[in-house]
């Protein structure tokens, strides 16, 4: 029975990538940062496979690589204000080393949108006018990350009962638990 509900969230992920303006094609991104710190940011999704891989993209020396470096454990959450649907995902980050697929996926990004990995100085660094920033011709430091879930829970606000299902991964399937909202 939970599995509607395993199906829903799938599709709605797959919404995330193919759908404009879809609420899930940006979510946040949870890492542990130097001294077990939480840190959040928000990352556009720009793939999901079928076997629920998804993938964002990064400037390599962003402080999330350098998070990931040490610690590969993520948190993603996403929320659907009109459906009133969150989705958490835990799991681990992988960062892509196939030189192949990271040459195809740069070539297909847009020239004026390269602009995100090819910054002078990497992001963090102090500027003194946002238009002061100064961009490579010949380089880019373009990364992806792929993010593998090991747990995924579905909530959503309805009457007359809400409803939270965990999914958890056991060899290759999906076990699901109906949860107390
Ligand atoms: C709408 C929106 C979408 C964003 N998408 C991305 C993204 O896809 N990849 C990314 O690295 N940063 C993205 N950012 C910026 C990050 O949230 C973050 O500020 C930046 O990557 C610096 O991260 P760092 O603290 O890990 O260095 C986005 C920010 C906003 C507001």
């Amino acid at each position: 029975m939970s599995d509607v509900f395993f199906e829903e969230m799938l599709n709605e992920l797959f919404n995330g990538i193919k759908v404009h303006g879809h609420p899930f094609r940006t979510v946040s991104l949870a890492t542990v940062g130097q001294n077990a710190k939480p840190r959040l940011c928000t990352v556009v999704l720009r793939e999901v496979t079928n076997d629920l891989k998804l993938t964002v993209y990064t400037d390599s020396r962003s402080q999330k690589i350098s998070n990931l470096l040490l610690n590969n454990q993520i948190g993603l959450l996403m929320y659907d204000p009109d459906k009133l649907l969150q989705v958490k995902i835990e799991g681990q980050a992988h960062i892509v080393k196939d030189v192949e697929r990271l040459d195809t996926s740069w070539s297909n990004i847009p020239t004026n949108s390269r602009r995100d990995y090819i910054t002078h100085h990497s992001p963090s660094s102090e500027i003194n006018n946002p238009s002061s920033v100064e961009y490579l011709n010949n380089d880019h430091y373009f990364a992806m990350i792929d993010i593998v879930p090991q747990k995924i829970e579905y909530l959503k606000l309805k009457r007359p009962h809400h409803i939270r299902v965990a999914f958890e991964k056991e060899h290759d399937t999906w076990k699901s638990t109906f949860l107390v909202p």
